[in-house]
Formats: C-alpha cells, structure tokens, sequence
C-alpha cells in the first residue's frame, strides 16, 4: 500500500515542482518596475520604454535570455553593461516582465486625431 501511494505522489509532487519554478522563472513586474527605476533603466529609456536617448524597448519582443545576454554586454559604449553582481538573472527577468507590460503606443490609424487632421487635409 505505501509503494502505491509513493508510486502515486511522486510525479504529483514533481509536477507541481516544475509549476512552481516554472511561475518563478517567469519574473515578477511588480519588482522589476522598482528595478527599471533604481538601476536607471528609465534614464534612457523613458518610463514608457518608449523615449529617452536609448532604443524603444516596448513592445518586447526579445525572450528573457536573450534580454540578459544583451544587458550583460549590450555591445556598445551608449548602455553601460549591468553584470550578474549588479542585477542577477532573476532580477532582470522580472525587468523583463515589467517591460512586458508596458503598452505599446497605437498605430497612427488608431489615433482619432491623426485621422481628423489628414480627412481636414484631404489626405
Ligand atoms: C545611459 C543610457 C542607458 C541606460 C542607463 C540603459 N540603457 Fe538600454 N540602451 C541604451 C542605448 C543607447 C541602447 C541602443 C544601443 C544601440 O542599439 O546601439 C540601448 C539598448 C537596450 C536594449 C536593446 C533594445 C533592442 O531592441 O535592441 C535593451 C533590451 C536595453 N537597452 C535594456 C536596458 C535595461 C533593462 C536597462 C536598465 C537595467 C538599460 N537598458 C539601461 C541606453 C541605456
């Protein structure tokens, strides 16, 4: 009967491990908006991810590690490069999820303005 029940709630336990740190993995917005602020990311990217002296950010469209492996070493001399002391993975996926909710701004046919102003001039 005990080898039964193991044989039972073995795989039941390793399934809900794998939830468990497949939610972790996932990142938490909440702190990565504290992080986007306090490591400066805003600085440069404007806290709609969107303007700013650095490159739009929204919508994202990088996967998380492609995310790190950037901020790591973003390659050139405009974005200082954060190192795994500075902001660990865990840290910078939850940036990247907060990133992730940052809407996107319309499309130029969705603005009501833009459409009044090119009907007013005939365009
Ligand atoms: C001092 C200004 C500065 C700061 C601070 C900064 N960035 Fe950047 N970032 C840039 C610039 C400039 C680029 C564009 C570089 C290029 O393409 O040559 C960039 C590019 C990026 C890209 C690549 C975007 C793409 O589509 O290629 C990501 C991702 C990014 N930054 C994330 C971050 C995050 C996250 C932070 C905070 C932890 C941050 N940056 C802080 C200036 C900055």
């Amino acid at each position: 009967m005990k080898k039964l029940i193991f044989g039972f709630l073995a795989p039941v336990a390793a399934t809900s491990l794998l939830v468990v740190s497949a939610v972790a993995q996932q990142g938490d917005a909440t702190r990565g908006k504290k992080m986007f602020v306090d490591y400066s990311c805003y600085a440069c990217h404007g806290f709609s991810g969107q303007n700013g002296p650095g490159k739009r950010l929204v919508p994202m469209k990088m996967a998380t590690v492609v995310f790190t492996a950037y901020v790591r070493s973003p390659g050139t001399n405009q974005m200082p490069s954060y190192s795994a002391k500075v902001l660990s993975d865990a840290q910078l996926a939850d940036i990247w999820a907060y990133i992730k909710t940052l809407p996107d701004s319309p499309e130029a046919k969705d603005i009501p303005l833009v459409q009044q102003l090119k009907a007013e001039a005939g365009k």
